[in-house]
């Protein structure tokens, strides 16, 4: 093989894995152009965040409401399912990054990932009003849109335990100071408020905006794509799964089931029988 044909096989085994989020060369480390040595001490996690995905640096304002929805979903305590799971597996003898794992796993389009189905609705309602139908008119529409197509649950709204969600009140008010200053837009506050309100006026009942809606709003208003949605609510709740399976970890418990076990499920088979062979 010739000089120029190895060259040629480096250069494209080099280009495999071309990335523009890091490079790296021995005692050298540049995130998205920014050498580490700058960047450590001096910018926030969420900061970090966001350069990282985003590929540029956030304004303070910006990464503040990202750390805002960031610090709203890290917990809600072993009735989530992600973090009863997440103490369960800790208690299987598996290791901690097993038990984040299993955890994480379940973050499905019910239950942490549905801010991701919730941003494909204030899209959708977007794109209406982009193309001329007035707000009210544009939540019915794609509210009814969604429905045909993945029934009647509207992910980002309603709650099992709390009646209203106390994590999104703050979150609306926040994005909306936000856009008082003008550093959001605050179309999709006023399209998630208004998706509450037609979701009302199908149901005949108030189901209100919990923490994946509001946080929806957030990022829609940030400018990332639905699927991040998902990602970065996996990102804050990673940290309360980290912070149950370590505690359950270190309670020393042994094969922990979802309840105590003097307490019996409900058996709805058919009544005891013999085998007739
Ligand atoms: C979170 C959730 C599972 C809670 O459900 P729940 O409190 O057990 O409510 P139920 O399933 O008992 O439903 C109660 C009623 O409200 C309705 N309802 C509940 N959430 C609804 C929603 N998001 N959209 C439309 N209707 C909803 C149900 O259809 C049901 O109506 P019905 O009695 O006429 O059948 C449910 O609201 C949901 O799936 N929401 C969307 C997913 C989501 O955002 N998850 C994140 C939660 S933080």
């Amino acid at each position: 093989m010739s000089a120029k044909d190895s060259d040629a096989v480096v250069q494209s085994a080099s280009d495999w894995w071309e990335t523009s989020i890091i490079d790296i060369h021995p005692g050298e480390i540049a995130i998205r152009g920014y050498e580490i040595q700058d960047l450590i001490g001096k910018i926030s996690f969420p900061e970090m965040i966001w350069l990282m995905t985003r590929g540029d640096l956030p304004t303070p304002s910006q990464a503040r409401l990202l750390e805002a929805a960031l610090v709203a979903s890290v917990d809600h305590g072993p009735h989530a399912p992600s973090i009863a799971i997440a103490r369960m597996a800790s208690t299987c003898g598996i290791s901690l990054n097993n038990a984040m794992a299993s955890a994480i796993n379940v973050l499905g389009d019910t239950h942490g990932g549905a801010g991701q189905d919730c941003m494909v609705l204030y899209e959708l309602v977007r794109f209406k009003i982009d193309a001329g139908i007035r707000l009210s008119d544009a939540a019915d529409l794609a509210l009814a849109e969604t429905i045909a197509a993945k029934g009647k649950i509207i992910a980002g709204f309603g709650h099992r335990f709390h009646p209203v969600d106390p994590r999104a009140a703050p979150l609306l008010s926040l994005v909306e100071a936000a856009a008082g200053q003008g550093i959001v837009g605050g179309g999709y506050v006023a399209i998630g408020r208004e998706v509450e309100a037609a979701i009302q006026r199908r149901t005949q009942k108030p189901i209100p905006m919990n923490i994946d809606g509001a946080t929806a709003v957030i990022f829609c208003e940030l400018g990332f794509a639905p699927p991040m949605g998902r990602g970065l609510f996996i990102l804050s709740r990673s940290v309360g799964i980290l912070a149950h399976a370590w505690e359950q970890t270190t309670a020393g418990k042994r094969m922990k089931g979802p309840m105590p076990k003097d307490i019996p499920f409900t058996y709805a088979g058919p009544a005891k029988r013999k085998l007739d062979r």
